[in-house]
């Protein structure tokens, strides 16, 4: 087992980059991969940047060149469906690409033409350790939720009440950000089993911006928590 691990921002991921042991850097194209283990696992963990692209390019570079055969994302993400606050944890069970729209030949909104799926599963033995892992970490901190259901992803920081309202209307999603449905889709082409975690840092409404400076590190930290426990869990 070789598990890559994705964050998108540098405040999300200093806290992994910087319990790695062993490290080996090796830089491809414009990615600093951190090659070496964490809670005993061997990982390689990488800063993929903001958006699609930069995400689905570092995935594909972590399962072709790093030969990593399983993926976890982590990070913040706004939270849409009322209820989900800041500092929650979301565990996805599937995502959607909320940007996406071939609806005008007969598609559904989110759907990529003749890929055969409008929604990416999560790995469910993943999703079951992840389950666990964040029951016994509620059980010690009782201040934060976790939710388990659907993240949606697009090229937007989402920062308007109407938005953010209508991507809950439509998709029925939990939180949404704008890299893990692209991991997800070039997991899927890869048959690669991943996991998307995600800890709320706004609520995506008209304030998100103000929201997500302020509470970016604590979301960030919340993550990292249940990312450890996850690997610990893992055999
Ligand atoms: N990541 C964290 N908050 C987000 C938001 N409101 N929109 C898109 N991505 C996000």
């Amino acid at each position: 087992m070789k598990i890559g691990i994705i964050c998108a921002m540098n405040e999300e991921f200093e806290l992994i980059a910087s319990n790695i042991q062993n490290q080996t850097l090796i830089n491809r194209i414009h990615l600093r991969f951190i090659e070496g283990q964490l809670c005993n696992k061997n990982v390689v963990g990488v800063i993929c940047g903001i958006g699609k692209v930069n995400a689905s390019i570092c995935t594909q570079i972590l399962i072709s060149e790093f030969k990593c055969t399983h993926i976890l994302n982590t990070g913040v993400a706004g939270g849409i469906k009322p209820g989900v606050k800041f500092k929650d944890i979301v565990l996805a069970d599937d995502l959607i690409q909320h940007d996406v729209d071939v609806t005008k030949f007969g598609h559904k909104l989110g759907e990529i033409p003749y890929i055969g799926t409008q929604s990416f599963k999560c790995d469910e033995t993943l999703l079951n350790i992840a389950k666990s892992a964040c029951e016994n970490m509620i059980n010690e901190d009782p201040s934060f939720d976790v939710h388990v259901g659907r993240i949606v992803t697009g090229d937007q920081f989402i920062a308007d009440n109407s938005v953010s309202d209508k991507l809950y209307k439509t998709f029925g999603a939990l939180a949404c950000e704008m890299e893990s449905g692209s991991i997800a889709q070039a997991c899927y082409l890869n048959e690669v089993p991943f996991l998307i975690i995600r800890a709320i840092s706004d609520n995506g409404g008209d304030i998100a911006r103000d929201e997500f400076y302020k509470f970016l590190r604590d979301a960030a930290e919340n993550s990292y928590i249940i990312l450890k426990s996850i690997l610990s869990s893992l055999s």
